[in-house]
């Protein structure tokens, strides 16, 4: 163990606080983590967990998820400018403005947004389980936020009425079908995945559409020789750490989220010593957004 990672343990240990690491997270911090997982492990994690503190290794959305579902923890999130432009790319304003166009919708939104629109939505849902709750719900029409290309693999596989918000992943944008069409022409055998939040002519050429807690799940039961990851890189170390035998090829080199790369381990000691930067949510929000949130986790 390296001093800083003992230093960590050492503050952990005092704070009574667990590390949750998101699967894009850099190899050494997912090392750090007590948990590793896709969005909703983590806020099932963070909800269920015992410990005062929690560290948050992820991006704000995240990190707010957990304080809402666990309002009595302290929620840290090592780097507060580790943010996300999807989230960023629909305001409450925008789901107000729309639900007056189409009055009889329902509004689901992807888990990646920000609190207050997490509080104008009826319900939350992450990319793992997206589909299976637009099916279930009682409603025909649903307009979906903010992710198009999510909202679009729903769109294919529903006869439910979907109304798409033009939102995108910059970091799932950088997939190029010549890319991937060469890829498996090197290597005929390998099981392409990719995130749902790809485009529909990226998501035509795999083999798979899973979110990352799917990525995981699939490799360790079908155990295939070689894997073509279409998602962010950190995904391959993820993957690797629970099937090292598998080959593992990155879909893109480029696919690195700048903002999943800002939590280091010494931004974890520092937060960790001075217990900040603590995430606080108005109380206004909390509510309405735990109850979106929460119907997520009840489906
Ligand atoms: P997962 O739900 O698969 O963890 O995806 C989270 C995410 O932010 C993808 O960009």
């Amino acid at each position: 163990m390296n001093n800083i990672t003992a230093e960590i343990k050492d503050w952990q240990k005092k704070r009574n606080a667990i590390i949750l690491a998101h699967n894009y997270q850099p190899a050494e911090i997912q090392e750090l983590g007590d948990f590793r997982g896709d969005s909703l492990d983590l806020s099932r994690k963070a909800s269920e967990a015992e410990a005062e503190v929690i560290v948050f290794c992820g991006v704000r959305f995240m990190a707010e998820t957990a304080k809402i579902l666990s309002p009595q923890k302290t929620v840290l999130l090592p780097d507060i400018e580790a943010g996300c432009p999807l989230a960023d790319m629909v305001t409450a304003e925008d789901i107000r403005n729309r639900r007056k166009e189409y009055p009889e919708a329902t509004v689901v939104t992807y888990i990646n947004s920000s609190l207050e629109v997490k509080a104008e939505s009826d319900y939350i849902c992450t990319s793992s389980n997206a589909l299976q709750l637009v099916q279930k719900i009682p409603a025909e029409t649903i307009l979906f936020f903010p992710d198009q290309n999510l909202g679009d693999f729903i769109r294919e596989k529903t006869t439910k009425k979907m109304i798409l918000w033009p939102g995108y992943c910059p970091t799932h944008m950088v997939f190029l079908p010549t890319e991937l069409a060469a890829l498996k022409k090197k290597y005929p055998q390998a099981i392409l995945m990719v995130h749902p939040e790809c485009r529909r002519e990226i998501r035509n050429l795999a083999d798979l559409v899973l979110s990352t807690g799917g990525m995981v799940k699939w490799v360790k039961e079908n155990n295939p020789g070689e894997v073509i990851v279409g998602t962010e890189i950190g995904m391959i170390h993820r993957l690797q750490r629970e099937n090292p035998k598998i080959t593992y090829i990155p879909g893109s080199t480029r696919a690195s989220c700048p903002n999943m790369k800002k939590i280091t381990p010494e931004k974890i000691l520092w937060s960790l010593k001075e217990m900040k930067p603590a995430i606080t949510v108005p109380a206004q929000i909390a509510g309405r957004a735990k109850l979106a949130l929460e119907r997520m986790l009840q489906y």
